[in-house]
């Protein structure tokens, strides 16, 4: 199939690739080989989960390592969830794809760029940092800004690549699939309507295969450390087409982020924690370390733990933050090893060499999604779901540190190859019979005040009812506000012309609801989903993922 963009009103590709992090630029340049990719991102191509990923990429590659302890580790962290055909499976392919990045342009940090006195054959060995919940050294890292020098070098290689052609300021509402036309039995996705937000007219794209790449959803929290396209979107879509979702009661907050009114969310990577820093509270006016009383690997304990930890030390205490100490380490070091961090921090004036950082946790990482295999299968025919908007098994309930890029590329690569094996020829669906988005008799909105006060609301009682911890009663009240909002914004969506602001807030809704009811249906504390009411593990439960059923019926678009 040709790609064909000339303002028309139909686009046509063989890969319709929505996101563009590094699970959809993977994908997209193995894609290239075998056909034409079109990649659509919804602000600028350069804005995504994978950019802020500071720590890096989980693989076994020093010969001191072994898969079976990475595999080990994963599997620790995940909290009896773990599928461990597919911890196996994706860990095992992780040299390979990291030999990828390499042959791409990136270049992973060298002992000899850290460290003062080393061989000539240590210096040329990646320098492999250390996170929680790891038993060995095993992160490969580009400084301390490894998703930005990610995102830059597959971009780069894309660009270049006459196959794929990337349309930025271009906004998924809805994949279409075919459930939703009477006439098919098979629930098959054909391609998405796609908004142009710079013109906010919409195009139907239709595609052989469509790849959900669109990343986490971190903003239905109040605080978070992701970026602002970060919504669920691509969560929230798969689900409207019949895509089962599962584990959206485990989403990951990280225990450190920057403690500042002027510092949007920015992360102080576990690698910190990593090279040795410590996490202390206030207490009596003296700053203790506290972790001791909660994990015995103290600061580095996984990061469910840590998260609660500061959280139980705050709410105990009334402190606004707790600290992390790294100064054990020279000015020199920290630079060497954080410059990204140490420039930041000294931003809002702290040297991270003399002063105590100030940190709070955050919304993260969500470990639930579009249920996949390891090639991110879904349950919709054609429809692949890759990165952090799939949900594969990996994570269980509570993701290791750095297995996210991992994954990422693993999976997306897997489903190129997947998919391709499978033949590029278009779905058996007749194009006559796909309707292009209409907006029937809506009209613009008069009142667009409705959509940031709903947005606030959400964010705010998601982070209070459906936080770090969870009772019966906070969830309760999270239900009984998400039903009536979602309501409201359902009535909203199908009376006024629909923005990008109106179509986040719809997905950002959907994806709450899917987080509440999630954690209402598993009555035990589990990896991240930690409930007052239970506070233990339920035995019968393990190896138990959530399934969120697919909706009977939902209007998706006006006939
Ligand atoms: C970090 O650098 O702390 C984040 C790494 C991750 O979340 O995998």
């Amino acid at each position: 199939m040709p790609t064909s963009l000339n303002n028309q009103k139909r686009v046509y590709c063989d890969y319709l690739i929505i996101g563009s992090g590094l699970a959809g630029l993977t994908a997209a340049l193995e894609a290239a080989q075998f056909g034409s990719v079109i990649v659509i991102t919804k602000t600028k191509a350069e804005e995504c989960n994978t950019r802020y990923a500071q720590g890096g990429i989980a693989c076994v590659i020093d010969q001191d390592d072994t898969f079976e302890a990475h595999i080990a580790d994963t599997i620790a962290a995940g909290a009896g969830l773990c599928h461990p055909d597919v911890v196996q499976d994706i860990i095992k392919a992780g040299p390979a794809r990291v030999r990828d990045l390499e042959k791409y342009g990136l270049q992973f940090t060298r002992r000899g760029e850290i460290m003062d006195s080393t061989s000539p054959e240590q210096a040329q060995q990646f320098d492999l940092g250390r996170e929680g919940g790891h038993s060995a050294r095993r992160v490969l890292h580009a400084g301390d800004i490894t998703g930005r020098q990610v995102s830059d070098v597959l971009l780069a290689r894309c660009r270049e690549n006459k196959n794929i052609t990337i349309l930025e300021h271009s906004l998924a509402v809805d994949l279409i699939s075919s459930r939703h036309l009477d006439w098919h039995d098979e629930n098959i996705c054909l391609g998405a309507y796609v908004m142009d937000t710079t013109t906010e007219e919409i195009r139907t794209f239709l595609s052989s295969y469509t790849l959900l790449a669109t990343g986490g959803a971190g903003k239905v929290y109040l605080c978070t450390c992701n970026p602002d396209v970060a919504c669920g979107d691509g969560i929230a879509m798969a689900y409207r087409a019949g895509a089962e979702i599962s584990n959206m009661e485990f989403y990951q907050f990280h225990p450190t982020i920057l403690f500042h009114p002027k510092a949007k969310s920015f992360l102080i990577s576990e690698a910190v924690r990593g090279e040795g820093a410590v996490l202390k509270v206030l207490r009596n006016g003296e700053y203790v370390e506290f972790m001791q009383d909660y994990h015995p690997l103290k600061s580095l304990a996984p990061r469910d733990i840590v998260a609660r930890a500061i959280d139980n030390e705050l709410k105990r205490s009334g402190q606004e933050c707790a600290w992390l100490d790294i100064r054990h380490h020279s000015e020199s070091f920290l630079k060497k090893r954080f410059p990204n961090i140490f420039q930041e921090c000294l931003k809002f004036g702290v040297n991270m060499a003399t002063d105590l950082i100030p940190v709070l946790p955050a919304a993260h990482y969500c470990c639930g999604g579009v249920r996949t295999d390891v090639n991110g299968v879904t349950n919709v025919k054609r429809l692949y779901a890759i990165g952090e908007v799939g949900c594969t098994g990996l994570h269980g309930a509570n993701r290791l540190a750095s297995n996210s890029l991992l994954e990422a590329m693993v999976v997306g690569y897997n489903a190129v190859h997947h998919s391709a094996g499978r033949g590029l020829s278009k779905p058996a669906v007749d194009d006559d019979l796909i309707p292009d988005w209409k907006h029937g008799d809506a009209v613009n909105s008069d009142e667009l005040i409705v959509i940031a006060h709903n947005w606030d609301e959400i964010r705010r009682f998601m982070w209070d009812f459906v936080g770090i911890v969870r009772t019966n009663k906070r969830l309760e009240r999270a239900k009984n506000r998400i039903r009536l909002l979602r309501k409201e914004i359902e009535k909203y969506y199908w009376n006024f012309i629909v923005t990008p602001d109106l179509i986040e807030l719809r997905n950002l809704a959907s994806v709450a609801e899917m987080i509440i009811d999630s954690a209402i249906a598993r009555p035990e504390s589990r990896g991240l989903h930690y409930n007052l009411d239970y506070p233990t593990a339920e035995p019968n439960s393990r190896g138990k993922d959530s399934i969120l059923c697919r909706p009977l019926k939902q209007k998706v678009w006006f006939e």
